[in-house]
């Protein structure tokens, strides 16, 4: 079994990210907050900390972790079906939270939809605890 390497995301994997999570079928926003010009500048700005599995030099996993200050946000992560269930997730995950915490932080969150049963479990497996909450969010530009 090939090893797995998980390192910062450069903005050259960019193309296979998208590709990972248009394969994943998880909601992102290409021409909004995920366009390239908007990762590229959030990659910078010190808030955000984007991780990627590597399998054999390719990209097969990834999470993007933002913080405030308050609290350490998971974001956007994604499991290439065929490496599934050989904890990268995991990985990606615990990872990042070690990043949180040197920074500080000391609550990590993520947002669920509630259809995503699989990544509720997984998020339950890694010892997140489930709060019934209802989401609202504000948009200026419609979803995209
Ligand atoms: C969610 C996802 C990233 C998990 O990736 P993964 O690498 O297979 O997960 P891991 O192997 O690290 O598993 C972590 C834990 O979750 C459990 N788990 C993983 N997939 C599971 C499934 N389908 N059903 C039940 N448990 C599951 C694992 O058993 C493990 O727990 P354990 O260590 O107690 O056994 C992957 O399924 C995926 O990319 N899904 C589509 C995208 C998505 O929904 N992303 C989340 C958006 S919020």
């Amino acid at each position: 079994v090939s090893e797995v390497i998980i390192r910062k995301f450069n903005i050259k994997d960019y193309p296979e990210i998208i590709a990972l999570w248009d394969k994943v079928k998880l909601p992102y926003r290409p021409e909004g907050r995920d366009s390239y010009n908007n990762i590229k500048a959030q990659i910078a700005n010190g808030q955000t900390i984007f991780l990627v599995a590597e399998v054999d030099g390719k990209p097969v996993g990834c999470v993007l972790g933002t913080h405030d200050g308050r609290k350490g946000w998971i974001n956007r992560l994604a499991v290439e079906a065929a490496f599934r269930r050989r904890n990268i997730a995991r990985s990606l995950v615990s990872e990042l939270e070690g990043e949180f915490e040197k920074l500080g932080l000391e609550v990590f969150a993520c947002v669920i939809e509630t259809e995503n049963e699989v990544s509720q479990e997984v998020f339950k497996r890694l010892g997140y605890e489930f709060y019934d909450v209802r989401y609202y969010s504000k948009r200026k530009t419609p979803k995209s």
